[in-house]
């Protein structure tokens, strides 16, 4: 399908996201054939920039990250559409000049006055920028003619925030207009949970407590901070990544099956599922997070945490995160959820594990099974996406010996088709009014309520060291062994 014509308009064109996502995703777009005809594409910010300097910065973007090949006559043919408009956030002028040119659009390029507008900019912004869009009345949709707003996570810091966010949001675009970005929901794996879950028989009759011992959702990044002290200062590691991907996550692998697949019926599931998190009693034991000191890794050298350039010597940031949730329904009562992300582990990975309970009773005598863990299915989300059963299987011989073995699917083996990156995805759904992959306000709401209490409880406390090129803190392997169990080594 392709969008009606519209144009998309981003404020914070210059920043990291837009150049290394959001342009690159248009490009891919237009490649894919997947932009109408009529499109236009406008940046603001505070540059002293025109067309030509912004259409140039755009190139240079979208060439080095795009995904599909370069073909200079797809680019030449959007660049004829790119706008740019110099000026603050606060500069009433540089609105109005937005509004106008917008509007000049309707006529120039038949893009019949629809428009999303991608916030890309810090949440402290939020305010401003809606009340320019509110004053220069560029948020309405009318009939026939949608206006769309896109947000960017982190959607505040905590639940009050978060609240007085969505409620400034709200004020201004109608609740069905609004895409609260998470981009871990545009991954092809993780749309693959429910493919995987609601399209078969095989698993679903197993996906539950009954036959589940625990499910553990890792998000690791070997990465640090990058530049992005900043922001990460003052974020760290649970409202980074936690609030949003990892509770996303969790959702979308514990929800029921939604009626039909719509926005409103897999974002209903969900949020049953958010609601129904539960936190340890023990904070103590199951909430843990960390903080990395100078390691190795990939055979570097790489700096701690708190060497990083503009973190603070002393910061109690923290770059890592592990909690053990619970998840009240009948389908999942007394199964630990296990929650992991961190930076600077040993490598970039991101999968949803589940471990099932072990076999009541093995009816070999004399059976060699000291290799035999817990079946697993494991979803790999990131990289070498694909899907992955762990079962025991007898070791070719005369003795009975009983081991893991591992059957494999491989999204690289089985497709052709190349997967659109995250961004590339969604921004397409948000020109075509497709909300199913961006949660709702209430979603992001309970996420909060699962994080308020866990921030509280470490504020004022130092996060546990780990060596970077580590898999985070001891206290994180403590967690999981004070149950019996361990952490597993994707
Ligand atoms: C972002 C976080 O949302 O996700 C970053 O702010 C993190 O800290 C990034 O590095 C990871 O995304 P991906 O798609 O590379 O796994």
């Amino acid at each position: 399908r392709v969008p009606q014509p519209c144009a998309l308009v981003v404020f914070g064109i210059t920043g990291d996201l837009a150049r290394k996502k959001l342009l690159p995703a248009v490009y891919d777009l237009a490649n894919r054939g997947l932009l109408p005809t009529n499109f236009a594409l406008l940046g603001l910010a505070r540059r002293d920039w025109g067309d030509t300097e912004f259409a140039e910065l755009a190139r240079e973007a979208a060439r080095k990250n795009a995904r599909t090949p370069w073909r200079e006559e797809v680019w030449d043919r959007l660049a004829a559409s790119v706008h740019f408009v110099p000026g603050s956030f606060d500069d009433d002028n540089a609105f109005d000049e937005l509004a106008g040119a917008l509007q000049e659009l309707e006529g120039s390029h038949g893009i019949g006055g629809n428009a999303a507008f991608y916030l890309s900019i810090p949440p402290a912004m939020f305010p401003v920028v809606l009340k320019q869009m509110q004053r220069t009345g560029m948020a309405e949709s009318t009939p026939g003619r949608w206006r769309r707003v896109v947000v960017e996570k982190p959607f505040g810091e905590d639940l009050a925030s978060s609240r007085e966010l969505n409620a400034l949001v709200d004020s201004v675009f109608s609740a069905e207009d609004v895409f609260r970005i998470d981009h871990y929901l545009g991954k092809e794996t993780v749309q693959n949970l429910l493919a995987l879950r609601f399209a078969n028989t095989l698993f679903e009759p197993i996906w539950n407590g009954h036959n589940v011992d625990s499910v553990q959702i890792t998000m690791a990044e070997d990465v640090g901070i990058g530049g992005r002290a900043g922001f990460y200062e003052k974020t760290g590691a649970a409202r980074d990544v936690l609030q949003n991907h990892l509770l996303q996550l969790l959702a979308l692998t514990a929800m029921e099956e939604p009626v039909e697949f719509s926005a409103e019926e897999i974002r209903t599931e969900k949020l049953k599922v958010l609601r129904a998190v539960s936190l340890p009693g023990d904070l103590g034991t199951f909430a843990v997070r960390g903080q990395y000191e100078p390691g190795w890794l990939a055979g570097e050298r790489v700096q701690g945490y708190r060497e990083e350039d503009g973190v603070d010597a002393e910061s109690t940031t923290e770059t890592y995160a592990a909690v053990r949730l619970g998840v009240e329904t009948r389908r999942w009562a007394g199964v630990p959820f296990y929650l992991r992300t961190g930076k600077r582990l040993p490598r970039r990975v991101t999968e949803i594990a589940l471990v099932f309970k072990r076999a009541p009773h093995l009816p070999f005598a004399d059976t060699d099974t000291e290799e035999l863990g817990n079946n697993q299915l494991v979803v790999r989300v990131q990289p070498d996406e694909g899907v992955t059963l762990k079962f025991g299987s007898k070791v070719p011989g005369s003795v009975m010996e009983v081991r893991d073995v591992s059957m494999d699917f491989l999204y690289g083996e089985q497709f052709t088709e190349s997967s659109p990156e995250a961004y590339e995805r969604l921004l397409l759904d948000v020109l075509l009014g497709d909300a199913t992959l961006f949660p709702r306000n209430a979603e992001v709401e309970a996420s909060w309520a699962v994080i308020d209490p866990l921030e509280e409880f470490w504020s004022g406390t130092a996060p546990h060291p780990y060596r970077a090129g580590e898999w985070g803190p001891r206290a994180a392997e403590e967690m999981l062994a004070a149950e019996g169990r361990r952490w597993r080594r994707p």
